[in-house]
């Protein structure tokens, strides 16, 4: 049996040993790699070792390198060595982290993670939490308290009576909303048609005038959803102006923090979050700004009893542990992997500190990459952000807007079949861009050297 194990860690160890080398993006497709795992039901066994033999080996060109230091595409975080040591123990530990008593150490954990995530992100201590896969499921779960809230201050109790019949809820957001809020309210039943735009400036944040014109002009159960970061340039909505307007007319407000949340945790970042911690619920991520492996994400809500009243479950089997913490009280699942143990390891092994400087250094290498890009022949700076996110393009000097989108590709295409750095697109504003996302704690200033002469020596070719 030990060798089964011993084989895991020597493939694991392999491939994180190999990730300064290794190519940062898969050499294969998913349609090309199913045909090595294809094949018939296997009808008897084999020994366990060679299992894991057989997977390693036939996974290792269609991995993509986002647990290494040149891989700029998504959002995609890498994870801290504690982290992912941590995970491997949960996995070993196969804990249920639904209840206290089905594991103690779980519950423990948790609450002390939650805590501590609270007091990293500068949110209200008496808030409420659920470690979540992702913010996708972050948003599920505080809309679903929003929703709980919003429609009890109108007399509605939608866990007993559903939402037939129900007056209908509007929720206020830009249009640069995450896609994650939508599927969210898809999930709730509140359908899109809920969805209400409010007007944005150039760079996607909402006006203050506009919400509140929007809001006088609306009678009803509202909930306004923000954005701390969104996905292309990492633009902040101006909460401090924001959510008193939402408040006065008694709307719910969420904020979507998938990784924009972990500003806080910034002496030089926090003005761009100023008045966030008013809000009524934040989703954010782990896997991540904060770099633990996939998945996790979290949910916050400063209203206890409307998160409770939307997720807790009783059974005649299950006994509650007064003074513990029961997972299945806050969280969407029943059974659940033990997700916040790798959070808590993270946070021992960085302390605030360690977050607050691996904040501040993923945004300045995303600077510099940008500035880089930037100064290069071709290379033309389209958001520079006060974060890790921003975007560029390439342009060929008297070519179309067109020709442009489809230069940018190329390049960008051409660097990523290069090894040497990955990264992903967008379309910004009508025009094709190269999202430049600047996430894993391996990150070094020789990466984004060693980056930039990769697509340096693109460009040379390509121009
Ligand atoms: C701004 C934002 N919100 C929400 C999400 C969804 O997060 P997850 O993939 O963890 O569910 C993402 C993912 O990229 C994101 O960038």
């Amino acid at each position: 049996m030990s060798d089964v194990y011993a084989e895991a860690y020597r493939q694991a160890r392999d491939w994180l040993d190999g990730l300064d080398t290794a190519p940062m993006g898969a050499r294969l497709s998913a349609p090309e790699l199913q045909g090595a795992f294809d094949g018939p039901l296997p009808r008897t066994g084999q020994p366990a070792d060679k299992v894991i033999r057989f997977l390693a080996e036939t996974a290792r060109p269609g991995l993509m390198g986002n647990a290494g230091a040149r891989f700029y595409g998504w959002v995609n975080g890498g994870a801290v060595p504690s982290s992912l040591g941590a995970d491997w123990l949960v996995s070993a530990w196969d804990q249920n982290a639904a209840l206290s008593t089905v594991s103690p150490v779980a519950s423990a954990i948790e609450a002390v993670a939650g805590k501590w995530m609270k007091a990293l992100l500068r949110l209200p201590e008496e808030a409420s939490f659920a470690f979540t896969t992702g913010c996708q499921m972050a948003h599920m779960t505080a809309l679903a308290a929003a929703r709980h809230a919003v429609l009890a201050d109108i007399g509605w109790d939608v866990e007993t009576d559903g939402l037939m019949g129900a007056p209908p809820i509007r929720v206020f957001t830009s249009r640069n909303r995450h896609g994650s809020v939508e599927r969210a309210l898809r999930y709730l039943g509140l359908g899109t048609n809920a969805l209400h735009p409010v007007a944005t400036d150039e760079m996607g944040r909402m006006r203050p005038e506009a919400l509140e014109a929007e809001m006088i002009a609306y009678q009803g159960p509202a909930i306004l959803a923000l954005n701390a970061g969104d996905l292309n340039v990492g633009a902040f909505d101006n909460f401090a102006d924001l959510i008193p307007i939402a408040k006065a007319h008694g709307a719910w407000v969420h904020v979507d923090g998938a990784f924009g949340l972990f500003a806080q945790t910034s002496k030089d970042k926090r003005h761009l979050t100023a008045g966030i911690e008013k809000a009524d619920s934040w989703a954010t991520d782990g896997h991540k700004w904060l770099n633990v492996p996939f998945d996790c994400g979290m949910a916050i809500i400063n209203n206890p009893d409307a998160h409770k009243a939307a997720m807790t479950l009783n059974a005649d089997y299950i006994t509650a542990t007064p003074d513990a913490r029961d997972p299945i009280d806050w969280n969407l699942e029943w059974s659940r992997r033990a997700r916040a143990i790798p959070v808590y390891a993270a946070l021992m092994e960085m302390g605030a500190e360690g977050v607050e400087a691996m904040i501040d250094r993923t945004s300045a290498h995303c600077r510099a990459l940008i500035e880089g890009i930037g100064a290069l022949p071709g290379g033309e700076i389209i958001a520079r952000s006060e974060i890790n996110q921003g975007l560029v393009r390439f342009v060929r000097a008297g070519t179309s807007e067109a020709e442009n989108d489809a230069f940018t590709e190329t390049v960008m295409q051409a660097v990523n079949a290069s090894g040497e750095a990955f990264f992903t697109g967008t379309l910004w504003q009508g025009r094709r861009c190269m999202r430049v996302s600047v996430v894993s704690w391996r990150t070094g200033t020789d990466d984004i050297a060693r980056s930039l002469g990769a697509i340096k020596q693109v460009l040379a070719e390509k121009l």
